[in-house]
């Protein structure tokens, strides 16, 4: 489906304006923001709220400002730095990434969409968000907050797709400015006012500039059709994972097997757990049986 936009609108300069006087002073929005400084914020934001990824971010790049340093240092330490941010993948693929902006990339990070694409945990929004805000190519940058405020203000839909469809990225495409640093200012000023102001659960539409323009609001703000909850956390697989992988954080070298059983003890769960981080490649096993965070065994055994 493609929608039809009236030629005349145009939202641009109304979300500029209001970015500049609205927006959050976040570090990686500094215009003296290294691309390295971008994709370490945009890892974290994946799956973290900007309130809990600020200390991490400026703790990750204080310890490690640039690519080669993070190469330089083991998986493990990633994931310990990492800490408790969720979804520690991200830290072992952002530490595979590093390595491979060493060898592959001069030590920088690749500056073009596809490119980004070849690294490790850089999907398509990752890639998009990277290649804009730190070096201005021109790109659809498809966050769940732009998408949302596209669906509302353009289509007159509470909440878009569960996944992003051709139609919502070409119309994405249409709405893009032609200019590669105002295309980004654009993606920016739309994802602050998703995060901000047109918000899922409880927009505040008296405060947006847009209102007056926007679909959804026209309609009535019609509900979106109701989904099943989320699973629970506490005693599901996720919970338990995150427990054994705090356990091997915890801890100085490998672990013993009993310790994790010890530390989750139903079984089948603890195993679930474990074959998933291994296969994840966040842990290792040793021909002892004991388990480690990657590259700690290999270090316990040189330092013995
Ligand atoms: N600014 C740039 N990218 C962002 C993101 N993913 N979330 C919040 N603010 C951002």
């Amino acid at each position: 489906m493609t929608t039809s936009l009236p030629a005349t609108v145009s939202y641009l300069a109304t979300v500029c304006d209001w970015y500049s006087s609205h927006a959050r002073d976040l570090p990686w929005r500094h215009a003296d923001a290294t691309p390295w400084s971008i994709l370490v914020s945009e890892v974290m934001l994946q799956q973290t709220p900007v309130s809990r990824v600020l200390p991490a971010h400026a703790a990750w790049l204080r310890r490690w400002p640039e690519p080669a340093a993070l190469a330089a240092a083991s998986a493990a330490d990633a994931v310990r730095q990492w800490d408790r941010l969720g979804y520690p993948r991200r830290a072992v693929r952002l530490h595979a990434s590093a390595v491979l902006m060493t060898t592959r990339y001069g030590g920088h990070v690749p500056a073009t969409a596809d490119q980004l694409r070849s690294l490790p945990g850089v999907g398509a929004y990752t890639a998009a968000a990277v290649a804009s805000f730190a070096f201005g190519e021109r790109q659809a940058v498809l966050d769940t907050n732009v998408r949302r405020v596209l669906a509302r203000l353009v289509i007159g839909a509470a909440r878009p797709a569960p996944a992003l469809t051709v139609a919502e990225r070409q119309l994405a495409e249409r709405l893009l400015p032609a200019g590669g640093a105002l295309a980004a200012r654009w993606s920016v000023g739309i994802m602050e006012l998703g995060a901000l102001v047109c918000t899922a659960a409880r927009p505040r539409c008296d405060h947006c500039p847009l209102a007056g323009r926007c679909a959804w609001v026209r309609l009535g703000r019609p509900a979106a059709p109701s989904r099943r909850p989320a699973p629970g956390y506490h005693g599901s697989d996720r919970h338990c994972r995150g427990h054994l992988l705090a356990v091997l954080r915890g801890a100085a070298g490998p672990v013993p097997a009993a310790t994790l059983e010890a530390a989750w003890p139903e079984a089948a769960q603890r195993a679930r757990a474990l074959g998933g981080l291994i296969d994840d490649g966040l842990v290792t096993r040793g021909a002892d049986g004991s388990l480690a965070l990657p590259g700690d065994a290999e270090r316990a055994s040189a330092t013995s």
